[in-house]
């Protein structure tokens, strides 16, 4: 019965699951990441960029915790990285505004949020129209905020899954670019639930990128 909780092993469902070939020849996509926490996704998407997988360099990482681990990720990934400490902004404008300008100081045109516990606002989105991203822990538009996996066990659904999704002013929203599926086993725990989210969270925004900046190229050509 252990199969049963080995995330690796269970079944998904990503949708779109075809994604543009890369187009090589065109430049990478300068991505500036945002994260509070771990840092997990920053490092799939790290890897991806690595094995060809995305054609993207990563600028800067801007993370808000001094003590969150994605700080020694970056290190080991040689990543550039810029804590800004929301408790030292005076508002939620202000520390955006600093964001933006470190965004544009290390050229990312792109901003990906991977983690990101902060509310942000029209300041960030104003910036990078159509070029902000974020990933949650659910099949939007189900269980939106900070608790989604915890609310997927509570209310019984018996399929959950990640999101990633362009970024809007209400928490959560924004156009979906690509969702995956996972069961919900009936023996999970936050844990096991949130690790077998991670693993297609880690398979998703990679492609998410990819298929969000050849849209991008090809309305820009149009
Ligand atoms: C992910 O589960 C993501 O969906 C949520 O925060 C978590 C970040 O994980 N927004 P990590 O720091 O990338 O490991």
């Amino acid at each position: 019965m252990t199969a049963l909780f080995d995330p690796f092993s269970s079944p998904s469902l990503v949708s779109p699951d075809r994604i543009p070939p890369i187009n090589a020849a065109s430049s990478p996509v300068k991505l500036g990441l945002m994260a509070s926490g771990s840092g997990s996704n920053v490092e799939a998407i790290a890897e991806a960029i690595a094995v060809g997988k995305l054609n993207a360099q990563i600028q800067v990482l801007v993370y808000n915790n001094p003590d969150a681990k994605v700080a020694a990720r970056a290190d080991r990934l040689g990543i550039p990285k810029v804590l800004l400490n929301h408790r030292e902004f005076k508002s939620r404008e202000a520390l955006d505004q600093a964001i933006v300008e470190t965004m544009q100081a290390y050229q990312a045109e792109w901003v990906i949020m991977a983690g990101w516990m902060r509310i942000v606002t029209q300041v960030l989105i104003d910036a990078f129209p159509k070029r902000a991203l974020n990933i949650h822990p659910s099949l939007l538009p189900s269980f939106p905020g900070a608790h989604a996996i915890e609310q997927a066990l509570e209310t019984g659904v018996k399929i959950t899954g990640c999101t990633v999704h362009f970024i809007e002013l209400k928490v959560d929203s924004g156009p979906i670019i690509i969702q995956s599926a996972v069961p919900v086993f009936p023996d999970d725990t936050r844990e096991t639930l949130h690790q077998r989210i991670q693993v297609e969270e880690h398979r998703i925004y990679p492609m998410a990128i990819a298929l969000a900046a050849r849209q991008a190229q090809t309305r820009n050509q149009s």
